[in-house]
């Protein structure tokens, strides 16, 4: 690859980037479970909901521009629950298998050990195999499969849940 790549914090300017990776996986690759694509007014309400003390975004940039991000997401809302977050992942199609995830899901530990965070959690369809792996080789511990547990487009659909405790 050209260049180096940066992890840093995303900012305002991001979000269109963000959402074209994001939009790409669910035109064409069927890795989340939102199978509509988000309007730019759901990516700018997404990116304000993540307070940076909190639920902070983190990019992948190389050579100027954006090619993957991280998130860690609130889990549920009640507050007994605050100790507890879910990352999100995605990495433009072009640079996959070169340690994007990698970096961007090592920082999001790193930054939720920091803040306090006690487990993280993911979320992934079964047919991901490369997330799982990916979560696997970050230390997530498989916790369950919930059989038809999701819906995309109209079809039920078995989860993953992983957890990795900081
Ligand atoms: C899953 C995803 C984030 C991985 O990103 P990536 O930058 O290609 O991953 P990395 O290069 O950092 O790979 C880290 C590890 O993940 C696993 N992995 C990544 N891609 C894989 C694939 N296609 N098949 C199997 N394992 C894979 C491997 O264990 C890999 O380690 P290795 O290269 O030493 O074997 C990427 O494929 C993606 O964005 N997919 C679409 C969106 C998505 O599925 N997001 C997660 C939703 S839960």
């Amino acid at each position: 690859m050209e260049g180096d790549i940066i992890v840093r914090e995303a900012k305002f300017r991001d979000v269109q980037s963000i959402l074209r990776i994001l939009n790409d996986d669910i035109q064409f690759g069927g890795n989340t479970l939102d199978h509509r694509i988000w309007t730019k007014t759901q990516g700018i309400m997404w990116y304000m909901r993540h307070d940076p003390e909190t639920y902070p975004i983190y990019v992948a940039e190389l050579d100027g521009e954006v090619i993957g991000y991280s998130a860690i997401n609130p889990y549920r809302s009640a507050l007994g629950f605050e100790r507890i977050a879910e990352n999100s992942i995605y990495v433009d199609e072009r640079y996959r298998r070169r340690g994007v995830a990698r970096m961007l899901v090592s920082r999001v530990l790193e930054e939720a050990k920091a803040r306090g965070y006690r487990v993280m959690m993911a979320t992934i369809i079964a047919h991901n195999q490369a997330s799982i792996n990916l979560h696997a080789s970050l230390g997530y511990e498989c916790m369950s499969t919930l059989i038809r547990g999701g819906m995309r487009k109209g079809q039920p659909i078995d989860l993953v849940l992983m957890k990795r405790v900081l």
